[in-house]
Parts: C-alpha cells; structure tokens; sequence
C-alpha cells in the first residue's frame, strides 16, 4: 500500500514510517515541521506543509495516489488545551476535518486515527475497555473524541472506513536507537524523567503521592513506541482487507505508577536525580491502563516490550542525544 503519513517526522509517526518501510509498503510524510524533524525520517520522503492546506492536499493526492492515510498531525498537550482551546480545535479538528475532505474528493477510502485514552477522562472501571464511557477532561481529549464523531459518521455516509488508535502512554525510543523522542517541550513524564537523568533539568515533580495506589503515586499504561508502530500497520491493512470500521485500545494492560517508572529511571541511568513531590494535579485520573484484549484478537497484536525496555531504549536515546535531533547536526 501507499500510505500518506500526516505528523509523520512527529515522535510516534516517524517509529510507524520505519514499520511500514519494513513491511514494504510505501510512504509519502506531510508534516510542518513544527514540531517534527526531518532527521528522525531517515530519508523517507517528505512534503513540507499543513493538513489544513486543501490545495496541497489536492496536489499531493492528484501525484501521490495513496491507499490510505495515516493521521498523526495534531497539538498534544492537554494541559495546553485549556489555556489555548481555539488552537486545538482548528488543528487537531479542522485539520483533520481538511484532510477527510481531501479524502473523499480523491476518493482513497483508509484512514487510521491517532486518538488518546483522553478520550475516556477518569474511567469508572479498570482496565479500561473499547466499550467505556466517554468523558474527555481537557479540550485536548475532546478534539480527539469530536474527529472519532466525524469519523463514525463519515463511516455512516461515505466510503470512507477508519481505525481509531486510542493510546495510553507512548515511551521508549527505537531499538537500533537511530530515532527516539524530541523532548526539547513535553508534558510527558518518562522523556521528564530523562531530561533530569541527563542533568537538562534540575529536579523530577511527581504530582501527587496520597493516591489510594500501592506507593501513592498515580498509575499509568507505559507502550513502547514500537508496538504501537506495529498495531499501525496491521490495522492499516486490516481495514483495507475487511473494510470496516473500528477502533482499539492500545496499552499494555500493565499499569506503573510514577515512583516506579522514576525508580526504573534511576536505576537504568545509575543517576540518583532530584525527585520534587508536589501536590496532585486538578484532572489528573488516579490511575487508568488498557484492555488491549479486541487488538489482541483482532490484529494478531501483541506488546513485545514493558517498562524496562521503555526506560532502557529511553535513557539510551536521551543520553546520547542530549539535545534531541540537534545533537546529530
Ligand atoms: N505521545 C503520546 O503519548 C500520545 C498519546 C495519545 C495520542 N497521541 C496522539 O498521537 C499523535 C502523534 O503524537 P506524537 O507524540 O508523535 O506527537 P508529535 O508532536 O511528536 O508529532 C506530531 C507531528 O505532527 C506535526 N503536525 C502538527 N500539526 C500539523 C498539521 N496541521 N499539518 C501537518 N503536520 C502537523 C508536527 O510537526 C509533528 O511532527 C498525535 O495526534 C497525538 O495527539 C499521542
């Protein structure tokens, strides 16, 4: 297949462009570099620019001729999210909006949705299953819960058919260590827990430590990056054979609070970082890890890595790209 990967040199698009090239199909990466690098797609091909640019989509679609797309171009930050609401919504939603569009005028029927275990909020039950309730806490979830909407009813009314990928807590960087994640600006608390192992900051805050969890700290779903590289392509070809619609949670199933993940970090780095405990963050969920189960069974998936391979990949990439991508020029 030819597959058009939007946020394609972004952290997770650019570990899914690798896979796809190792199972031979083809891509075609449209990222604006505003927070991708062109490094981390050695040397896959790219065109620089925004979904949101309907012409260039024309262009790209009318030359390209893809199969499918894949959809990771969006904001992530939830805390952002609330303080910024209008920029969420134009990118992750308008764009993808822009992009459907451009879809259906072209006529290339297979799309695979980054979605968010935001989507959920605090779930009620553990693990948290396809079938949860929905109840996104931060404009950020909620973008990605209104394009799952588009995208069930686009199923509805067009041909268009779609996976959506809901994931807990991508981490790790690849294995050959050739890319890993930019952690130059991230909320995220294992490329945090880094930047503190590398000496880049002073101190590590783990919000929260009187949660009713085993050390108090909350809980959280860690996968590895590759695996989730992986459940891209087999549901990118799933939809293509079957032609259906669905969606899946993506984790581990293992949850692992944050002492854990920063004792892991401490241990692999051999650096005994300053750790800040700082009270709980409003709209944190106390703890929340995947049912995986429906990928399992339905795309012959399974995760091949858990916390120790994250943080070892991790701390290998960190600590030999102090200074993510620039460290290479
Ligand atoms: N990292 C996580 O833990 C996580 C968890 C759940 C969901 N997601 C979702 O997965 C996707 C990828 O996340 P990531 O961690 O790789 O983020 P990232 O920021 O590393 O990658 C996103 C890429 O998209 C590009 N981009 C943004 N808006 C664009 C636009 N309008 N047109 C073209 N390119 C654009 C950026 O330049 C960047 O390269 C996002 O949609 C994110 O919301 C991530």
């Amino acid at each position: 297949m030819k597959v058009l990967v939007s946020g394609g040199a972004g952290y997770i698009g650019s570990h899914t462009v690798r896979e796809l090239l190792a199972r031979g199909h083809q891509v075609v990466i449209l990222d604006t570099l505003e927070l991708g690098n062109k490094q981390s797609l050695l040397g896959a091909p790219l065109i620089q620019g925004d979904t949101a640019d309907g012409a260039l989509l024309d262009k790209i679609f009318t030359a390209e001729k893809p199969d499918a797309v894949m959809h990771f171009a969006a904001y992530k930050a939830p805390g952002e999210s609330m303080s910024q609401p209008a920029k969420y919504f134009r990118n992750n939603v308008s764009g993808t909006l822009s992009l459907l569009e451009a879809m259906l005028r072209h006529d290339c029927r297979y799309f695979v949705f980054s979605s968010s275990c935001a989507v959920f909020g605090t779930p009620k039950d553990l693990p948290v299953t396809e079938d949860a309730p929905f109840g996104p806490e931060s404009v950020y979830g909620e973008t990605k819960l209104m394009v799952e909407t588009m995208l069930r009813w686009f199923d509805k009314t067009t041909n268009l058919r779609s996976v959506s990928l809901r994931y807990f807590n991508a981490s790790g960087a690849s294995l050959d260590n050739k890319i890993g994640e930019d952690w130059t600006v991230t909320g995220n608390l294992v490329p945090l827990v880094m930047k503190a192992a590398i000496g880049k900051t002073e101190a590590v805050n783990v919000f929260g430590t009187d949660y009713p969890t085993k050390d108090g700290t909350a809980i959280r779903d860690y996968i590895h990056v590759v695996d989730l590289a992986v459940a891209h392509v087999k549901a990118i070809e799933r939809v293509a054979e079957t032609n259906k619609s669905t969606d899946y949670n993506l984790g581990t199933g293992v949850g692992s609070t944050v002492k854990e993940v920063v004792d892991a970090a401490k241990r692999i780095s051999g650096v005994d970082f300053k750790v800040n405990l700082a009270p709980r963050r409003p709209g944190d969920p106390i703890a929340i890890w995947a049912d995986s189960s429906k990928a399992q069974r339905e795309l012959d998936w399974k995760p091949q890595y858990g916390l120790e391979e994250i943080i070892s990949t991790a701390w290998r990439w960190h600590s030999t790209h102090p200074n993510g991508y620039d460290s290479e020029q």
